[in-house]
């Protein structure tokens, strides 16, 4: 029960990672509040968490709009009392959610935006809505979700480079946070099998990550068993980015 009586928020938390992370981040005694541009999934997200004895709340925000991101953390406040954590994990390859397949310089710039605002301008959005009250609390942790790609670049440039921003963003939380006692780590992944497609992505250890393997870094990291850990990157790829192929 390594979360007893703290209070999560969660981007992206209808699907993936950030709804495993949210079951397990409950199981562990927090109080969770799921955040994602899908209602009627997160709102039953919630729901299933609710049902296994723990508190868990929905509630639709897109993280392109800074006025439902703070609705969001006044609603874990008044309902909660705290932000604890903050999982920005809300995120995706822009070209594979819009089912393109032009090359980038031909791409809509409606898609490149899409790419850019969800992966790194809602998660700046999100630390810019949480700091406040972590300040207030002396207390707090922000896990980011970067990318493998954003180490070693991406052929989806928009993406790749927002998960490069991630890194950066990780870094002047952690900058500017430590005074107050707050913490901030991103997780780097290779392929994760959170979609079947994931398996056919080389990495030097010849399979893609159960989600289980990457969730479980993350709850580390928000943890007090990583109350010395931050500013850095967890890279968990399989070897994707060592060495040369
Ligand atoms: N799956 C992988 O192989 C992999 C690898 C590296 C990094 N990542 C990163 O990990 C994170 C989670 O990936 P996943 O595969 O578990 O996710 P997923 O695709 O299963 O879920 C992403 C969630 O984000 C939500 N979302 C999309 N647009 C949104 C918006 N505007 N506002 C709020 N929510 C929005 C979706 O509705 C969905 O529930 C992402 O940031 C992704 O880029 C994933």
């Amino acid at each position: 029960m390594r979360f007893k009586d703290r209070v999560a928020i969660v981007t992206g938390a209808a699907s993936g990672m950030g709804l495993l992370a949210s079951q397990q981040y409950a199981a562990e005694g927090a109080k969770v509040v799921l955040t994602d541009v899908n209602e009627e999934a997160v709102v039953a997200a919630a729901k299933g968490i609710r049902d296994t004895g723990a508190d868990a709340i929905g509630i639709r925000v897109d993280v392109r709009c800074y006025e439902q991101i703070e609705n969001a953390v006044a609603t874990a406040v008044e309902t909660y009392g705290s932000v604890d954590i903050l999982l920005n994990s809300a995120g995706g390859c822009s070209t594979r959610v819009h089912g393109r397949s032009e090359p980038f310089h031909q791409l809509p710039i409606e898609v490149i935006e899409w790419g850019v605002d969800v992966n790194f301008k809602g998660p700046v959005l999100f630390c810019r809505a949480v700091l406040g009250q972590m300040i207030e609390q002396k207390s707090g942790v922000i896990i980011n979700m970067g990318s493998v790609e954003g180490i070693t670049g991406s052929g989806s440039l928009d993406y790749g480079a927002s998960k490069t921003g991630m890194l950066g963003l990780t870094k002047s939380v952690a900058i500017y946070g430590a005074p107050h006692g707050i913490r901030s780590c991103c997780v780097s992944p290779g392929p994760v099998m959170t979609r079947p497609a994931m398996a056919n992505m080389w990495t030097r250890l010849g399979r893609a990550a159960e989600p289980e393997e990457v969730t479980k870094l993350i709850l580390y990291l928000s943890s007090d068993d990583a109350a010395f850990i931050t500013g850095s990157n967890h890279t968990i790829d399989g070897g994707r980015s060592v060495g040369a192929r």
